[in-house]
């Protein structure tokens, strides 16, 4: 069995030098590993969380998209898919919404930092939160839980989301597995290996810092340029420099092999100028980026070939997410309407095993020849219980036009009480005599037969 690996990426900005070194890249590297399903997404709902401005939103989406083809990922290989195409993912988070305690979010970072910071200015503590916000662990646990992955690299900021999205599984398996779990539960992953970039100010590169180098945006110029501007100390050229304590450094040793940080490390301590260092960290993270950014470019000038791919994507991720959700709604209980197999009626232990059989298979009208040499029909459920007999017609043809009535008008119209019992008419004429029991599960399946 292969170990599925998904993670997604919240469509609500441009993606920086930070992202591809700390996300993209090392996910592309993972989904060629042997031995690797993996699942790449954008999370434009959980944008939506965020940031109000439709613009931004297309747009994140659009450059995210491009960015991840651009760098080399196989839509082949991965199944890479929009959130807001999978209709099975709110319908899922609505599912768990159901199950997942309230005193589950109120502990959530993301939400406590917000009232924290809502309380330190004395304001109402829910001031400015909405129930996205809220609930965004829920409807992260829905991505997770939907494709039943099995592992899920993330940054530390989200290490309590995996852990949120193992209780709410776990509690759903518990109350509506029977033994039978639906839900994998995933395991939270941090690459230590992945490199953490810098920013400008030596912070960790962050939008929220403003302190970000760009990836394709504005080209090579803009890259050096932002290189340029990143603080050092103020050794002249010919003094030494500490490498180690070096942003320059650790960005080099991003995108070089080790020989070649060495070599750069050797030349720093040697007294190499900044701007020199500069230079030369431009141009290796350039030889990685450039032939990036000509696809970049390419996919960015149409846009309609990352829709493909990503329909594609929808396609294929759909393909799991449709036939679970269908067991997953069987299991809550919002089913087919089928007629119940004989014995079973109101028992709910196995029903899922039941409606399994009935797909596929109908209820049918079978007519015969009775021992009077009149003709009859039966009506009989898809595991072949009789429903209905009807009475004796003279003609055989006719029982072609009633069955059609019946399947086609409202069943109870057809109905009428008699003497405690329920006598059905087509065009006035008696056709059958039924218990008031049996309404039901007729009425069932004529409306599957
Ligand atoms: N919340 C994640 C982030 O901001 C993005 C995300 C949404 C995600 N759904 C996910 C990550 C599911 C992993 C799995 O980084």
């Amino acid at each position: 069995m292969n170990t599925r690996v998904l993670t997604g990426i919240t469509t609500s900005g441009t993606p920086h030098l930070g992202n591809y070194a700390g996300a993209i890249r090392p996910s592309i590297q993972a989904s060629n590993q042997p031995g690797v399903d993996a699942f790449y997404f954008m999370a434009d709902y959980h944008a939506l969380i965020k940031c109000e401005d439709p613009q931004r939103i297309a747009r994140s989406r659009l450059e995210i998209a491009a960015t991840w083809i651009a760098a080399g990922l196989d839509p082949d290989k991965v199944t890479f898919y929009r959130q807001s195409d999978i209709p099975e993912i709110p319908e899922l988070c609505w599912m768990l919404t159901c199950v997942t305690a309230k005193g589950l979010m109120n502990r959530a970072h993301a939400y406590k930092a917000a009232v924290d910071q809502n309380v330190a200015r004395q304001v109402e503590p829910d001031d400015g939160v909405n129930m996205g916000l809220f609930s965004y662990p829920v409807l992260m646990a829905a991505d997770i839980l939907m494709f039943n992955a099995n592992r899920v690299p993330v940054g530390r900021d989200q290490i309590q989301h995996i852990e949120m999205t193992r209780d709410i599984a776990q509690r759903f398996n518990h109350m509506y597995g029977q033994g039978n779990d639906f839900f994998v539960l995933p395991e939270v992953q941090i690459d230590d290996e992945v490199a953490t970039l810098p920013g400008l100010d030596g912070r960790k590169m962050s939008k929220s810092y403003d302190n970000t180098i760009p990836l394709f945006e504005g080209g090579a110029k803009a890259l050096r340029s932002a290189i340029m501007r990143i603080v050092t100390d103020s050794l002249e050229p010919g003094q030494p420099k500490d490498a180690e304590g070096s942003h320059l450094y650790s960005l080099y040793r991003a995108f070089a092999t080790r020989a070649e940080s060495g070599e750069f490390r050797r030349q720093l301590e040697a007294g190499l100028g900044w701007g020199d260092a500069k230079n030369m960290l431009a141009d290796r993270i350039e030889q990685e980026l450039a032939p990036m950014r000509e696809r970049y470019a390419d996919l960015m000038a149409r846009p309609e070939r990352i829709e493909d791919v990503l329909q594609a994507g929808a396609v294929k991720a759909r393909r799991l997410s449709q036939p679970f959700m269908a067991r997953l709604r069987d299991a809550v209980g919002l089913r087919a309407m089928l007629a119940p197999a004989a014995g079973q009626a109101g028992a709910n232990a196995g029903a899922g095993a039941t409606a399994k059989k009935h797909a596929g298979k109908q209820a049918r009208f079978v007519s015969f020849r009775d021992e009077s040499g009149k003709f009859r029909f039966r009506l009989l459920a898809a595991d072949g219980v009789e429903l209905l007999l009807s009475e004796a017609f003279d003609n055989p043809k006719a029982i072609g036009g009633v069955t059609q009535a019946m399947q086609q008008t409202s069943f109870d119209g057809l109905c009428t009480k008699v003497d405690g019992m329920v006598h059905v008419h087509v065009d006035g004429v008696l056709v059958a005599r039924l218990e008031p029991s049996q309404i039901e599960s007729v009425t069932l399946a004529l409306s599957h037969s």
